[in-house]
């Protein structure tokens, strides 16, 4: 299986949103094998656009959660209050968040935890800066990443993992991190997730993002290890998105 996410950022008000929307669920219509398709809105559209998807298999997500379930947490978006609108999928840990808002390693155990408790699920993102990399320290930073979430974390058997590998310096650079990188590092993430969880490591599934366009999109949806992708900028675009999942499906329905 694979799995496309468009991760919409803070872009769009409702008109526009629903109207993406009805054009990403219009390119799966049809379709008999197609890749798990989730849309990420932001907050503020996202009871609009679960009206445009309700009754489809195209899934809808939210960018980030709150650590609590409910409470004098002014500002906060709770899990509850996500699948109360009709989301299936959270992203944790995005680099945006971690980086622009502090986020870290025991804020983002706590979130990960309560959105296995709630059955929703989590996309934990992880990936090295410019500066890791270079200093050859890419996978040790990634495997402490995955420490801080995995580790004395109770995982429900019935749950999906999902780990998104997004290398920061190739999110919205144009510069995407090559198949060889990526499979290298998606390797790592299966045996270390498989290692903390005791999860068969065929369950737990990698996927890509950064600076995924139409383009590219098929060389990485090809290889056996990277289960799927996670889009920002090219997921605003209908033509793109559509046509990433055009690509997939297409590799999906070849290995029948
Ligand atoms: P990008 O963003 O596709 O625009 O590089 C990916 C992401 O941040 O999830």
């Amino acid at each position: 299986m694979k799995t496309v996410i468009g991760n919409w950022k803070m872009n769009l008000g409702i008109r526009e949103s629903v109207a993406l929307a009805h054009g990403v669920l219009q390119s799966l219509k049809g379709k008999e094998l197609t890749p798990d398709v989730v849309i990420c809105p932001p907050f503020t559209v996202l009871s609009e656009v679960q009206k445009a998807v309700s009754k489809s298999k195209l899934a809808l997500g939210a960018q980030n959660c709150g650590p609590d379930r409910a409470g004098a947490f002014t500002g906060e978006i709770s899990v509850p209050m996500l699948k109360d609108v009709g989301c299936s999928f959270v992203i944790i840990g995005h680099s945006e968040r971690r980086n622009y808002m502090q986020e870290d390693g025991v804020l983002l155990h706590k979130k990960f935890r309560l959105a296995l408790e709630e059955k929703i699920t989590p996309v934990l993102c992880v990936g090295e800066s410019k500066i890791e990399r270079e200093a050859g320290q890419a996978i040790t930073f990634v495997k402490n990443q995955l420490k801080e979430i995995f580790e004395n974390q109770t995982i429900p058997k019935t749950s999906r993992l999902m780990v998104a590998y997004e290398p920061i310096w190739a999110i919205g650079t144009g510069a995407p991190a090559s198949v060889a990188d990526i499979v290298e590092m998606h390797q790592i993430i299966r045996a270390e997730v498989a290692k903390y969880t005791g999860a068969e490591p065929e369950r737990v599934e990698v996927l890509y993002g950064g600076s995924v366009t139409s383009e590219n999109a098929y060389g990485y949806l090809r290889e056996s290890e990277i289960d799927g992708l996670l889009i920002g900028g090219a997921s605003l675009k209908l033509n793109q998105f559509t046509e990433i999942i055009n690509l997939a499906s297409d590799i999906l329905n070849a290995q029948i």
